[in-house]
């Protein structure tokens, strides 16, 4: 367990490149079990949640190689041994391995997922939706064991746009008999990246993207390549890490139209944006007041993702005026607010998991507990401008979705350091 100590005060600036996203790379390598084969992937992102799922992978009986930014995986000789349940509580998009292992062997044991502390999450869309594909599921002390003669192809109607579940609805199905259709998928960058991937592979999977994701059963698939798109929820990050410090930066290898929400509410805080779309570049700086903003809600994507509430939280507690937050997603989003207000920040959470921000003038460094992924990037980009020393621990939270933020925060400028 790990701590970032940060000095604040220091505008970013310069330039950065961002890497493939943490919730390509996850369901993408579950589905590496399908070719057994190989696959070949670029611009994959060394985080503390891949190395899990390489875990895992090598409980199947995988193997792999990983140099720089390219992993290759050998899933010939996958067998279908269990995923040890400390590997699946740590991580709680390892459940997508229920999909793919489902169709490969019509069998698979796993015990339900961990990961972030996010309040309730239950998988009832996945698996109401597998047992429409013919999925028996039975569940024992936490533990399914999930069997299937044959996936059969049917239409699926998800009540939510899930993004966990549509994944494991589309690796459960690629080699169903006939067409599963998935009505209101979610509609998530990462979903088109998998589907890209599995595509490559010699699945049939088309619509994705849109309200219909139809996937026609193949019987075999091949080796691939393919390159994980870019993180927007990281180059969103340390848009608004720069924001706060009304610094200056441009990052590279980003999916503009991705970012677009992010970017539009930068905008409406008075940000200047400049997107280089043909590049894959978008520049930041500030170039009016900070405002503040009535009402930002989370919704599924493209509305605002949930994945970046809590960075702009911490923003807007340095913005003029009052604020409000509207979570829509996850019930504990909010874990970080306790730790902002220690370092100064005016935030009250209301009723329906909305918060109300009041901007004050300064925030003072002190001593933080990062309780979640996101929240816990929201304390380091709140140390920023803090005056004095903030210390965030439990580092391990951020390690999950970020590669090395003290590295690329100290490209940028930022007085961050790491110690065990
Ligand atoms: C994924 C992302 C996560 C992101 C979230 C929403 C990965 C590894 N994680 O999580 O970073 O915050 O999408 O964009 O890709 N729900 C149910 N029943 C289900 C499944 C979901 O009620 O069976 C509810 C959840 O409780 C939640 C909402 O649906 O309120 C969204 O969940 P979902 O889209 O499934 O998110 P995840 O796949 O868990």
């Amino acid at each position: 367990m790990g701590e970032f100590n940060i000095t604040g005060g220091h505008k970013l600036h310069g330039e950065l490149k961002i890497l493939g996203a943490k919730n390509s790379i996850l369901p993408i390598l579950a589905g590496t079990i399908l070719n057994k084969g190989e696959s070949i992937i670029s611009n994959v992102p060394r985080l503390s949640d891949t190395f899990i799922a390489l875990e895992i992978l090598e409980h199947l009986d995988c193997t792999y190689t990983f140099e720089k930014d390219i992993l290759i995986i050998n899933s010939s000789n996958v067998s279908n041994n269990v995923i040890p349940i400390d590997l699946v509580q740590k991580m709680r998009s390892s459940i997508i391995f229920l999909g793919s292992l489902i169709s490969l062997f019509g069998y698979c044991k796993i015990c339900y997922p961990g990961g972030c502390k996010l309040g309730k999450r239950p998988i009832d869309l996945h698996l109401d939706n597998l047992k429409k594909l013919g999925v028996t599921i039975l569940e024992v002390d936490d533990i399914l064991i999930c069997t299937a003669n044959k996936i059969i192809g049917a239409d699926l109607n998800l009540t939510f746009p899930s993004v966990g579940a549509t994944e494991n609805l589309i690796l459960a199905s690629v080699f169903c008999l006939g067409e599963t259709n998935i009505i209101n998928p979610a509609k998530e960058p990462e979903i088109i990246d998998l589907v890209h991937f599995l595509n490559s592979m010699g699945c049939n999977i088309q619509g994705v993207g849109t309200n219909c994701i139809t996937i026609k059963g193949v019987s075999s698939l091949y080796n691939c390549e393919h390159k994980v798109v870019s993180d927007r929820i990281v180059a969103g990050t340390y848009l608004v890490a720069a924001a706060i410090t009304d610094g200056s930066i441009l990052l590279d290898n980003v999916n503009i139209s991705y970012l677009q929400s992010t970017l539009d509410v930068l905008n409406q805080l008075g940000y200047y944006i400049r997107s280089y779309e043909k590049d894959n570049k978008v520049f930041i700086t500030t170039q009016n007041k900070k405002l503040s903003l009535p009402l930002l809600e989370t919704k599924p994507y493209p509305g605002f993702p949930t994945d970046m509430q809590s960075q702009f939280m911490a923003l807007l507690c340095v913005s003029n005026g009052v604020s409000t937050i509207k979570e829509t997603l996850f019930e504990s989003r909010n874990m970080n607010v306790s730790e902002l207000n220690k370092l100064g920040a005016n935030i009250i959470i209301g009723e329906n998991q909305t918060s109300i921000i009041t901007g004050v003038n300064n925030l003072v460094g002190n001593t933080v507990y990062a309780k979640d992924l996101r929240g816990g990037a929201s304390l380091i980009i709140a140390g920023l401008v803090a005056s004095g020393v903030t210390t965030v621990k439990n580092s391990e939270h951020i390690e999950r979705g970020y590669e090395d933020i003290t590295r690329d925060l100290t490209i940028l400028n930022g007085n961050i350091t790491y110690s065990n």
